[in-house]
């Protein structure tokens, strides 16, 4: 069965039983901080699992495109990927464990035709927060399945969710199948048998995870509360955070089918990168590196997870781009890996761009923003290699002087990272190859130190990035917003501030951006800003809490906290705004105030980072 076909029997089976079919999301979640990416099908899901009507219905069903990081130690055997898809289906306080469960049966052996003697099931024994499933258990058991194939498993297994610390959760029903081809399947599941694989996973969402108090001790008496006006803030010993699970207002279920896997034992192949969804990738890798996939198996799925998972980073219409922190780190990451474990296969040429090939073939239908912005990811696939390679030549000799003693200071470590763009993984796993100790602490603390220092030098960005309050000053300050979103429309929406200095005479912004400015670009930029400067623009702003900023889409720098409420300035009329942006101010009241817009110069700061100067003349 071809992946397409897999992905259409399970939107149809669902829709003719009266899901509507929702489109995936972005890989990076809209309007939660506190992860990365978008790890489930689900995750979009929370505000309706929470009892917000979606304005599909009750009944959904879709295809997400997910990334996990969690794993990344993991890719390298035949099931663990960084970049999967996966396929769901949901009841937001519709039906519940008997009909998911059955229609999850009926899928599984009608459609999919596998096998009922190959199918195994887990379900939660229960805890102190929830008891033991005894529906789920029953209704398996109703379903013809013996009681040997449905094992109690405690939360760390068979509990799901919330996706970050805080939000919807319950337990789950796991459903597996036998791999191994030459060997029957036992008639007792043992679920610590790799040779069973988990393709999909039932979740009956009914709980919702909350924080109650920090634990927190003074003086040798415990408190349970953080709230305790009695205690000063400085005397409280931090313990552990309490958390609750409530009820939540209505029943749901969340599922979760692996179509990589699913793929896999449908075609009663022993290993995902046989698939038509890896094997492109992989004879590639072999035709550059001249090796067997056979004798070489974890570095080539290293390699192909990892350039594919980055390359549906690239492609996601939110416009990440390799850097040292969040989103961009984790891409940094991926590609670095990559390249390192292509250099173990003696690949020293440039080589991501011939992976792109395939990977755009297998999923331009599925998901067209790969397409479209081929050129945007194949230019910095390639940006990241050359820097990689120069780099990884410089910081192996300095990692093999470093190590000479057969221990690497955290120190070192932080250097190596910070000036040769090593990521700490990176020297932890050449070191473990090695057999050198690190000193993690030793690197933690120094990271603390440079978060701390770069967290100061933000602050000044935005408070003491102007030199001065005066007119002229703030002039060009509410003119550097206009510029920001002008590049953002002409060069696309990976442009952020990096840092900016401004004076009564000119604007300096620095901003991310991979190459040059062409004369063109600079003209469009220029004539974009001069328009607003003619509209007579008024400029005002409204506080409101740093999630509200996000979801109205406003720029500013996410990662930093400024408390839980912000300023955003807005520039034009009310409902139809030029720009939104997290800002202390002073700004202008109106942009008839500013003369006209002229940029100076435009060079290069650092990797990926350029600046402007500008004036109003
Ligand atoms: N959220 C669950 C999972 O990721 C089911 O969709 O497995």
């Amino acid at each position: 069965m071809r992946a397409d076909e897999l992905r259409q029997k399970y939107l149809n089976f669902f829709k003719k039983r009266g899901h509507a079919v929702i489109s995936s999301a972005s890989l990076i979640p809209e309007n939660d901080p506190s992860v990365l990416f978008t790890t489930a099908g689900m995750h979009p899901l929370v505000p309706y699992l929470m009892g917000e009507k979606h304005p599909s219905g009750n009944k959904l069903t879709s295809i997400q495109k997910c990334i996990r990081t969690g794993d990344i130690e993991e890719v390298g055997n035949e099931t663990h990927h960084t970049f999967f898809e996966m396929l769901g289906n949901w009841s937001l306080g519709e039906y519940f464990k008997k009909e998911a469960i059955e229609m999850s049966l009926e899928f599984l052996t009608n459609e999919l035709k596998l096998k009922k003697e190959k199918l195994a099931f887990s379900v939660f024994e229960g805890d102190k927060d929830a008891p033991f499933d005894k529906g789920a258990f029953e209704i398996w058991q109703s379903l013809g399945i013996s009681e040997k194939r449905i094992k109690k498993l405690p939360k760390k297994d068979n509990w799901w969710g919330p996706v970050g610390e805080t939000g919807p959760c319950g337990p789950d029903t796991e459903m597996f199948y036998w791999s191994d081809l030459e060997v029957e399947s036992p008639s007792e599941f043992n679920p610590s048998d790799k040779r069973w694989v988990e393709i999909w996973n039932d979740v009956f969402m009914e709980f919702n995870k909350i924080k109650i108090a920090n634990k927190i001790t003074t003086g040798g008496r415990l408190y349970s509360s953080s709230l305790d006006e009695n205690i000063l803030e400085k005397d409280k010993k931090f313990i552990e955070i309490l958390y609750k699970f409530e009820p939540l207002k209505q029943k749901n279920v969340d599922t979760g089918m692996g179509l990589e896997r699913t793929l896999a034992v449908i075609n009663r192949f022993d290993d995902n990168y046989k698939t038509e969804l890896f094997l492109p990738i992989i004879e590639k890798i072999e035709k550059l590196s001249g090796k067997k996939y056979d004798e070489n198996k974890k570095e080539m799925r290293i390699i192909a997870d990892h350039i594919k998972a980055g390359v549906m980073i690239l492609g996601d219409e939110r416009g990440i781009i390799p850097s040292n922190t969040g989103h961009g780190y984790v891409l940094r990451r991926l590609i670095r890996r990559a390249v390192r474990y292509a250099k173990i296969l003696g690949i020293e040429k440039n080589f991501t761009a011939d992976l792109f090939e395939p990977i755009i073939k297998i999923y331009k239908d599925i998901y067209p923003e790969i397409k479209k912005n081929q050129d945007f990811i194949n230019r910095e696939l390639e940006a990241e290699e050359n820097k990689f390679r120069k780099t990884l030549e410089q910081g192996e000799k300095l990692f093999s002087k470093m190590s000479e003693s057969k221990n690497i200071s955290g120190k070192d470590a932080f250097l190596l990272f910070s000036t040769y763009g090593f990521p700490f993984e990176l020297t932890q796993e050449l070191a473990q190859e090695k057999s050198f100790s690190i000193n993690i602490e030793e690197f933690n603390e120094e990271m603390r130190k440079h978060q701390d220092l770069s967290r100061t030098s933000s602050i000044g960005m935005f408070k003491g990035g102007l030199a001065d309050a005066g007119e002229e000053t703030k002039k060009l300050h509410t003119t550097a917003h206009l510029m920001l979103q002008a590049m953002r429309i002409i060069l696309g929406n990976h442009i952020e501030q990096k840092g900016s200095n401004i004076t009564s005479e000119r604007l300096r912004f620095d901003f991310s951006h991979p190459q040059k400015l062409s004369d063109e670009e600079k003209e469009k930029i220029e004539k974009i800003v001069n328009e607003q400067i003619e509209k007579k623009l008024p400029v005002w702003f409204e506080e409101m809490s740093l999630d509200e900023a996000k979801k109205i889409g406003a720029t500013g720098v996410f990662e930093h906290k400024y408390g839980d409420r912000v300023k955003v300035y807005f520039i034009g009329k009310e409902n139809d705004n030029f720009s939104r942006e997290i800002c202390g101010g002073p700004h202008i009241e109106n942009t008839s105030e500013l003369g006209s817009f002229k940029i100076l110069k435009e060079e290069s700061v650092s990797a990926g980072v350029r600046r402007i100067k500008a004036v109003l003349e």
